[in-house]
């Protein structure tokens, strides 16, 4: 059996006249977490909509949990926790009323318990008690996130989530993530630009026009499209730079003290050895992967194809 939490094939959303997404089939593997970019009106959220079974899919296929979440939204519910970019709230009400009640919707155990510990996750129960409609935006987007982590959801669906939340919920979101991982909890995250969660993506795909431009394990599309990037820390970026260059590397980038190079996988050592060995003083501070890069082949490429 399949260990995939979502499965998609030739997804296709029209609304009207406007194709919002287009032929999309994707697999999104339990434990991922699976990162959705692209630029505004590229179909992220439909998409996210259409997993939740809030959007109804014009054409092709849609497994989630191995159910249509159109048809079968209620039994995704307890599954399932999302936080929509225009998550739905009533003004009137208060942060704790709301999350009561949906704890409630969700037939979870002790609702008021379950509300209280969801909004302490990102420190809402200091303003939960005041209307909804006095929330700043970030504290309506606490209480969204909340909402979403409430009961302790399998699949975690979130919409942009780190736009207008401070530093510090965005470091509580980035360990509840990372905490999630490690009990196998799959995470699908929506963001047209990139922030903390992005170093713990394990997937991603890049949507332009409403398709699926690139998409996959990132270690496996940065090997493909060599996103592999290290960082080298040194006084002298010149000498430095020449000694690399002279080793065969030539996509290097300088900065002010800071050398970064384009290098296939698992070179690392190969690098730091080059340049223990000529006389510099370097050091190698970061290995990390450059989605951007990735995005902009992919979407060369795509443009060459479609032009061809
Ligand atoms: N309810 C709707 N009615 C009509 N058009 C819609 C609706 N929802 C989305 N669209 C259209 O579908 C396309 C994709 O929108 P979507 O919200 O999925 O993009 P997005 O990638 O989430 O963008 P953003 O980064 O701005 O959030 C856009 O052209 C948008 O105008
Ligand atoms: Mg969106």
């Amino acid at each position: 059996m399949s260990n995939n939490i979502v499965t998609t094939e030739n997804l296709t959303k029209h609304f009207g006249k406007t194709i919002a997404l287009q032929d999309v089939s994707l697999e999104i593997p339990e434990g991922s977490v699976y990162l959705l970019i692209g630029p505004n009106g590229s179909g992220k959220s439909t998409l996210l909509k259409i997993i939740t079974g809030v959007v109804k899919p014009s054409k092709g296929n849609i497994q989630v949990f191995g159910l249509n979440p159109w048809k079968q939204r209620t039994k995704l519910f307890q599954k399932t926790g999302a936080m929509y970019e225009d998550h739905p709230m009533p003004g009137l009400s208060t942060g704790q009323d709301f999350l009561v009640y949906m704890a409630k919707l969700q037939r979870l155990k002790d609702p008021k318990q379950a509300a209280l510990r969801a909004a302490q996750l990102f420190e809402a129960e200091a303003f939960w008690n005041r209307p909804i409609r006095e929330y700043s935006s970030g504290m309506k987007r606490k209480i969204a996130l909340a909402h979403a982590f409430m009961g302790d959801p399998e699949l975690l669906i979130l919409d942009e989530p780190t736009v207008t939340l401070d530093q510090n919920a965005r470091t509580k979101l980035r360990d509840l993530i990372q905490q999630g991982l490690k009990n196998k909890k799959t995470f699908i995250i929506a963001a047209h630009v990139l922030a903390e969660s992005e170093e713990l993506a394990t997937h991603t795909a890049f949507f332009a026009d409403g398709k699926a431009q690139v998409q996959g394990r990132i270690e496996d599309l940065a090997n493909q499209y060599g996103a592999s990037r290290i960082t080298i820390q040194t006084k002298d970026p010149l000498q430095t730079a020449k000694t690399l260059t002279e080793a065969g590397y030539t996509k290097i980038t300088i900065t002010e003290q800071d050398l970064e190079l384009a290098v296939p996988p698992g070179e690392t050592e190969k690098i730091a050895k080059t340049l223990q060995e000529s006389k510099t003083e370097a050091k190698i501070t970061r290995t990390w992967i450059d989605l951007w890069a990735i995005y902009k082949q992919a979407l060369k490429k795509s443009r060459i194809a479609t032009l061809g």
